[in-house]
């Protein structure tokens, strides 16, 4: 499955591998299907202008794709399905935090250059730089990023919109769960039960009675009543 011409730029150290997958391609020196990979990063993004925390032993790669419809969600799928060959078991919660437990394990970042799509991915393997998060080392992972990076690369741009919502529907942790999502820092949050994903990859939020479509944003797990009563 894997692209024999797939072009890997590797680098020791650098600020994020989404400035420099954008910077290769602006300079014409990256193309589709190449990979930006470092040990570490001075300067990781999350979503919403976050830090990444970027310490050496982790996963740290921008993917330039052609662009497809739901980046982010076959990105998601072709990292749980890679952990899974790897003897690690995730779970998705919408629209694409790799967790384990209630834990986040690692993150995917889409962003657009030069009719491009750049799908950073963060994955936490030896250490988890949060209380919140954790790392496959903990969950006796044993392998490093170069296993990680031969397990997704060719698999991350299969399937039809169809085939790939279906199966984020069948794992995406998110469903049937008490959520509160924040859309933006002007918006107050809003609360409900997510009941679905919408073709258009949505997460469909049943409120007093309404079900309401949620293009972006972070989703938060809420526990269910019946386990905050105990
Ligand atoms: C998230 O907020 O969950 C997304 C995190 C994405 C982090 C990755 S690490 C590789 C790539 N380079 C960056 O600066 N960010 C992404």
């Amino acid at each position: 499955m894997t692209d024999a011409s797939q072009t890997i730029h590797r680098y020791d150290e650098i600020g994020s591998t989404q400035d420099e997958a954008r910077r290769l391609l602006e300079e014409g020196r990256a193309t589709k299907g190449h990979v930006v990979i470092a040990k570490r990063q001075t300067a990781g993004r999350g979503r919403f202008g976050r830090l990444w925390v970027s310490p050496k032993g982790g996963f740290y790669a921008t993917f330039i794709l052609p662009k497809l419809t739901h980046p982010s969600i076959r990105v998601g799928l072709a990292f749980r399905d890679a952990l899974r060959r790897l003897g690690i078991s995730t779970q998705l919660k919408w629209p694409n935090d790799l967790l384990i437990g209630e834990k986040k394990l690692g993150g995917i970042l889409v962003e657009e250059a030069c009719g491009l799509h750049l799908a950073g991915v963060g994955i936490n393997l030896s250490m988890p730089p949060l209380p919140t998060s954790i790392s496959a080392s903990q969950c006796n992972g044993t392998f490093g990023a170069p296993d990680l990076l031969a397990e997704t690369l060719g698999f991350l741009t299969q399937g039809s919109a169809k085939s790939v919502l279906e199966a984020y529907r069948s794992c995406c942790a998110t469903l049937g769960r008490q959520v509160r999502i924040h859309r933006s820092l002007s918006e107050a949050p809003l609360e409900g039960r997510a009941v679905g994903i919408d073709d258009e990859g949505h997460l469909l939020v049943e409120m007093d009675g309404d079900v309401v479509p949620i293009s972006g944003g972070e989703c938060i797990h809420l526990r269910s009543p019946a386990i905050e009563d105990r």
